[in-house]
């Protein structure tokens, strides 16, 4: 167990709310009757919030609408009261230029709703890209005790009895409809295929990367993040987590107990393994950062060398989430891994991850390889630095053609999107396969927000010509599904003056993913010359949220959290004594 001393009644944090015989507790009291609550409902009971985030515009939560209603009967079966708390809800594909720009948003908004309310413990309901890291920084840094139910990915789509992978197989199609090879009919087939449960994305993108983070930093039940969200198994996990918390309330279970180093260098190790998301880098460092856990750059690449074993697309070739769980899921995945794994480290169950995953199994040897078969031997992610990334920038090499891991060419160079978006499919472009495509003004202040912009379109008339791959370089991020040789989150960003935005087209790049190095022919004197000459960009946003993320935003490899949001910012927080 985390801790032999229990709660007591009094000791609840909602218990100031409720108590006191006085008039505040007089109108807490009475409000909570005109809900139709009697005393029973809440005198000596947990308090526990539900954060949901749920709306009508996000397809990878709809299932939260009556999911949560599982939640609920777990937290009152257990003794607590559930109090549903809706919160942003950030849907990958409808938010305009990326929920990047909005996930601190969230994280804001979880700490304050957990503070700011009669609460003792949290649900947190997420797993659409961002919202999982948000929700675990906002309620890390409010540190109540809580636990992360993930939304569980969509089953595989289906297009003529084809399997079908969200996002990868988005971008491979457009690339042959690009080239004239799929009429109209079959590609609103395959809009209406490639989508068709609830739940997140199912390949190994950024949703399913992140929901595998949060399990194996302990903050899920064992096996939770693997569920397809269709499955009545999810329904289970829903309500026993919803049993849990109570328990982790009286056992003052909270997260800086479970968020431990041990437990970020077990999601970093897990990360790895599974041919995680590039994104998992910025999140990771950021979540670390809230749980006083100071991750670097420099951690990724020291657990580079922890091969591929989850052999799911984009790095694997042709399993998706769902045969990921029939294979035994992230618990089975955990136990091949033993060996770059802390066990003894805390989690939600308020036992070790070592006992959580004690007697799991792997069902499919192809789909969880054994750790002397990998998918790919040396590492999901790869840190490069040199004279255009001096704090670094991310590739995965799993998901590139191998002859582009080391690869010199001249530069063509693209300011903006819609730019580079007109270019592209301009086929009297001057370019050619062996050519760097550069995208800037795309990281945190320029893009704003980092959008999923990295993997840049392959130029039409070399798609025309089977080109399928090609380096490209840009600070921004590209999704989880997506592939190729894309260099992201190059640090400093173009917008503030980083070397990216020297960069002129015919410039020779050469990158070396096995030296990790990626460097511009061009002498230290014409960069100091052109660095004179470089003039900023007009400021984005001159009021509102934009303003003040423009202002507070860190870099990629800082892990882009605001700065007045970060434990190391400010003294203690001194609450009024009403
Ligand atoms: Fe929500 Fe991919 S769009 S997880
Ligand atoms: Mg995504």
């Amino acid at each position: 167990m985390a801790s032999t001393t229990r709660k007591k009644p009094t000791d609840l944090r909602s218990a100031r709310w409720f108590a006191p015989d006085d008039l505040r507790g007089f109108g807490h009291r009475s409000r909570f009757m005109q809900m139709g609550y009697g005393t029973t409902d809440w005198k000596d009971k947990p308090v526990i919030a539900i954060v949901n985030t749920w709306s009508d515009i996000n397809p990878c939560h709809a299932h939260f609408k009556h999911r949560v209603e599982d939640v609920k009967r777990g937290v009152l079966q257990a003794g607590g009261l559930p109090i549903e708390l809706p919160a942003l809800s950030l849907a990958e594909q409808y938010v305009k230029p990326t929920t990047m720009l909005y996930r601190n948003m969230l994280a804001m908004d979880v700490e304050e709703l957990l503070r700011c309310h009669p609460i003792d413990g949290a649900v947190l309901m997420g797993g659409c890209d961002k919202t999982t890291p948000a929700l675990l920084m906002g309620a890390t840094s409010a540190g109540l005790p809580c636990i992360y139910v993930p939304a569980g990915p969509m089953l595989r789509g289906n297009w003529k009895g084809k399997v079908l992978g969200s996002g990868s197989d988005a971008w491979k199609f457009w690339d042959e409809r690009r080239a004239g090879n799929i009429s109209d009919q079959d590609w609103t087939n395959i809009e209406a295929g490639i989508a068709r449960s609830d739940g997140t994305c199912m390949t190994m993108g950024t949703a399913s990367t992140m929901t595998a983070i949060a399990e194996s930093l302990g903050m899920t039940l064992p096996g939770a993040s693997s569920i397809p969200a269709p499955d009545s198994n999810h329904i289970r996990m829903c309500s026993a987590s919803g049993q849990r918390i109570v328990e982790m309330v009286w056992e003052d279970l909270t997260p800086n107990k479970i968020q431990t180093i041990k437990a970020f260098e077990n999601a970093i190790a897990v990360a790895m393994a599974m041919g995680c998301s590039t994104n998992a880098i910025i999140h990771l460092i950021a979540q670390g950062r809230r749980a006083g856990c100071d991750i670097t750059l420099d951690d990724f690449e020291a657990a580079s060398h922890i091969p591929v074993i989850g052999n799911v697309r984009p790095s694997g070739e042709k399993y998706l989430m769902e045969d990921f769980f029939y294979a035994g899921g992230l618990p089975g995945l955990m136990s091949r891994l033993t060996d770059h794994l802390h066990l003894d480290a805390m989690t939600v169950t308020g036992r070790s991850l070592g006992e959580n995953i004690a007697g799991a199994e792997v069902h499919d040897d192809d789909v969880i390889r054994p750790m002397d078969n990998p998918v790919y031997a040396s590492g999901a992610l790869a840190v490069l630095k040199g004279n255009i990334a001096p704090d670094g920038c991310v590739i995965k090499p799993s998901a590139c053609a191998p002859h582009l891991r080391k690869h010199s060419g001249p530069a063509l160079v693209f300011d903006d999107y819609p730019s580079m978006k007109k270019a592209v499919e301009d086929e009297s472009l001057e370019v050619t396969a062996d050519h760097v495509l550069i995208l800037r003004n795309a990281g945190p202040q320029g893009g704003p927000g980092m959008p999923e912009w990295g993997m840049l379109p392959i130029p039409k008339k070399l798609v025309k010509q089977g080109v399928r791959d090609m380096v490209r370089i840009s600070d921004a991020r590209m999704s989880g599904t997506s592939y190729g040789a894309c260099i992201l989150h190059v640090s400093p960003e173009a917008y503030i003056g980083g070397p990216l935005a020297l960069v002129r087209t015919g410039d020779i790049i050469s990158v070396d993913v096995d030296a990790r190095t990626i460097n511009l022919d061009v002498s230290d004197t014409e960069l100091t010359r052109r660095q004179a000459d470089w003039k900023p960009l007009p400021p984005r946003f001159e009021r509102g949220y934009g303003w003040m993320f423009n202002r507070h935003i860190g870099q990629a490899d800082k892990g882009c959290d605001f700065d007045f949001l970060q434990t190391s910012f400010g003294g203690a927080t001194r609450e009024p004594d009403i």
